[in-house]
């Protein structure tokens, strides 16, 4: 098992001689590696079990060293990143030969990120490279939202996990880019579309669902606990499992009959901020418990309700 620590020292030795850490963002834990390194980028889709064709997104600590391995940066993305930097936004850039074609999967683009949180943005500041880091779970599973969660599924897997306590996000950064002068939206996740919008106005937004896509973490079936997951009306969800252990994800105010489910509530007050913070500790919660399936219902189509949705629709996918 990895050590799990706050030791930044430790982190920041073991990412210069090539090897794998696991650092806290607000969004999720990402798996972190040199980005200027092949061998120790391979080594994060090795451990993933990641296809090659599914791009890392490079994290740093300052937009001034942006201009090393990005150029050209359309007006409104900037703006976007002195609004939201640091913080759940992740912007796609023309990019420069420093950063390894295997850390974009070869397209002209790098995904780029100022990750919103004490520890790993003081690890940046020290490091003389920016980190390449995905997702610190499994490729397809869940993503994590404490130390322990890397831990359970990665722990034998990478030598420290530099523990920040829980995400307050919870839901991955919102990814944007532009092509011919309009700004798209690629992820829904942690920063909402309105406060995108506010910022620069009216966007698209394109979510990529095929096998080669240009936003791989797109595909239609990821974020997924190995339960069968169903997504409806949950009485009626109820009503047609009954002869199942059920667990179920609600929001809201909602009570139910039935002693025999297990109801995580992502946020009984309707608060969306609540609920992302939730989603994936009760999803990954639900998966270790008893329960034979999971049962959700969608949020309205709001605020982070867009992402949240996103995600369970991909998770029972
Ligand atoms: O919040 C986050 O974004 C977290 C934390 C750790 O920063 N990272 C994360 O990484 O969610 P990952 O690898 O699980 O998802 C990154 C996704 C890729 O699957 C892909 O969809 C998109 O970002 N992406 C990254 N680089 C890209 C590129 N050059 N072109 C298109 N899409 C890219
Ligand atoms: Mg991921």
């Amino acid at each position: 098992m990895a050590t799990i620590g706050t030791n930044i020292g430790q982190a920041k030795q073991l990412l210069k001689i090539g090897q794998l850490v696991a650092i806290p963002t607000e969004t999720v834990y990402g798996l972190a590696a040199n980005a200027f390194d092949i061998e120790a980028v391979t080594r994060i889709f090795d451990a993933k079990k990641r296809p090659t064709f599914d791009p890392l997104i490079v994290h740093t600590h300052s937009f001034e060293t942006l201009n090393e391995f990005a150029e050209n940066i359309h007006p409104k993305l900037i703006k976007l990143a002195q609004i939201f930097w640091p913080g759940p936004l992740t912007l796609l850039l023309s990019k420069k030969s420093i950063i390894p074609d295997l850390v974009t999967s070869g397209l002209d683009r790098v995904g780029v990120r100022i990750p919103n949180h004490p520890l790993t943005l003081e690890l940046l500041k020290q490091l003389p490279f920016p980190l390449a880091a995905p997702s610190a779970n499994p490729f397809g599973y869940i993503s994590p939202t404490s130390a322990k969660h890397v831990n359970d599924q990665l722990g034998s897997k990478i030598e420290y996990i530099l523990d920040g306590g829980s995400c307050q996000v919870g839901l991955e950064s919102t990814i944007v880019g532009e092509e011919h002068g309009e700004i798209i939206i690629y992820r829904l996740g942690g920063l909402a579309i309105e406060s995108i919008k506010e910022v620069i106005g009216d966007v698209s937004v394109q979510l990529n669902q095929s096998s080669n896509p240009k936003a791989p973490g797109q595909l239609k079936s990821h974020y997924a606990p190995k339960k069968p997951i169903f997504i409806g009306n949950i009485t009626e969800l109820i009503k047609r499992h009954a002869d199942k252990k059920i667990g179920a994800i609600t929001f809201g105010d909602r009570h139910f009959s039935q002693s025999n489910i297990v109801i995580k509530n992502l946020s009984p007050t309707y608060n969306y901020k609540e609920a992302a913070i939730n989603l994936f500790s009760f999803l990954r919660e639900l998966d270790d418990s008893n329960v034979d399936i999971i049962l959700c219902e969608l949020l309205p189509e709001v605020n982070l309700g867009l992402a949240i949705n996103d995600r369970l629709i991909r998770a029972a996918s």
